[in-house]
């Protein structure tokens, strides 16, 4: 459904997640609620839409839950009679342009002068359309989850935003195209932009999923250029790559450090209301197996499958040259 190349994704990883949780949750609870609570793309959100269950997601990033609050809020049929229009729209000199592109001087070479500029123009208009009333809150969504994973495939970058390329490759040249997302047939969801442990204590339902990060990368840090993209908030940015205050905006997260990942994890457990937990995690995470394995006993029964899988990997042309360079995946089980 989603392909956008994000750290942890969990799209290739799909039908394992979904025939596990189909054979434990055995009376398959279409109809049920399902909670994605680290939804990222949304690609695990959306499938388990498509399925019959009504889906609450929730990230702590504003990108991630622009492109929640589409697939799991919007259902067909949502009108896109602007998209023409949008495409056609001349570049102009915005926020975009003048902090991540080159020709502006800003020293950062994020995108083409050409698809910053375009960048500006189609999120510009999106806000005048919105706040003009002529568009709702759903097509709003509709076309920002559209520009967001529309100018990730054009970012200059080795993939995530940590840093930009000197050179401009040759994705990266290719003109911004606005591409609209996939409509999720199913029931409307519930999309929400929060720290996990504030969401934990006001939802309750039969399937909870959880897909921490497992390691010390900090999605505000490499996804950051998306995050303002997503607000369009003109913050202040510091250094060489352009990095919002993330400190400020509340968006460390605790799962991102071995001082604190083990207690924000016990405390999402004892708050959680739901019958089954499924928990993605892998054998390299700050959290060891057996530190998971005693948390979730303490909250029920408890059960672990593993898969084979291929590690992300920053630069997707090196991911060729690795192809042995594989690790186990996860998936431990706790039912109430
Ligand atoms: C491994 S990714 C999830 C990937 C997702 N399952 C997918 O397939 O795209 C982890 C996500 O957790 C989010 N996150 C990190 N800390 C969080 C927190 N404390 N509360 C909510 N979301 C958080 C990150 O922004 C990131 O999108």
């Amino acid at each position: 459904m989603n392909c956008m190349n994000y750290i942890g994704s969990k799209y290739s990883l799909l039908p394992f997640l979904e025939q596990t949780i189909a054979d434990v949750v055995a009376c398959s609870a279409s109809g049920g609620v399902f909670a994605d609570l680290f939804a990222g793309t949304g690609a695990v959100a959306g499938t388990f839409k498509r399925k019959g269950y009504r889906v609450i997601a929730n990230d702590i990033q504003h990108y991630a839950y622009t492109l929640n609050r589409h697939y799991v809020e919007n259902v067909p049929p949502i009108a896109a009679e602007r998209l023409d229009w949008l495409n056609s729209l001349d570049g102009e000199d915005g926020f975009v342009y003048n902090n991540y592109c080159a020709g502006s001087g800003s020293g950062r070479n994020y995108f083409t002068d050409e698809n910053g500029r375009k960048c500006d123009a189609i999120r510009s208009a999106l806000n005048r359309l919105f706040d003009g009333g002529e568009i709702g809150e759903d097509e709003y969504y509709y076309y920002l989850a559209g520009l967001i994973n529309s100018i990730d495939k054009v970012a200059n970058t080795a993939s995530v935003y940590g840093a930009y390329l000197k050179h401009v490759k040759a994705s990266a040249a290719k003109p911004l195209a606005l591409e609209l997302p996939p409509l999720v047939d199913g029931e409307r969801g519930k999309a929400f932009c929060a720290d996990i442990s504030e969401v934990i204590r006001k939802v309750r339902g039969d399937v909870l999923y959880l897909d921490p990060p497992y390691n010390a990368r900090q999605y505000c840090s490499n996804y950051h250029v998306l995050e303002t993209i997503s607000r369009y908030d003109i913050p202040t940015l510091n250094g060489v790559t352009g990095l919002r205050d993330s400190e400020a905006d509340g968006q460390k997260s605790a799962f991102c450090s071995k001082r604190t990942v083990a207690a924000v994890f016990e405390d999402v457990m004892a708050n959680a209301d739901f019958k089954y937990i499924f928990l993605s995690y892998n054998n390299e995470g700050l959290m060891s197996l057996d530190t998971i394995r005693d948390i979730m006993e303490r909250h029920g029964k408890y059960e672990q499958f593993t898969q084979g899988y291929h590690r992300f990997r920053a630069d997707k042309e090196d991911a060729r040259n690795h192809k042995a360079d594989s690790t186990v995946e996860y998936l431990h089980v706790c039912v109430r």
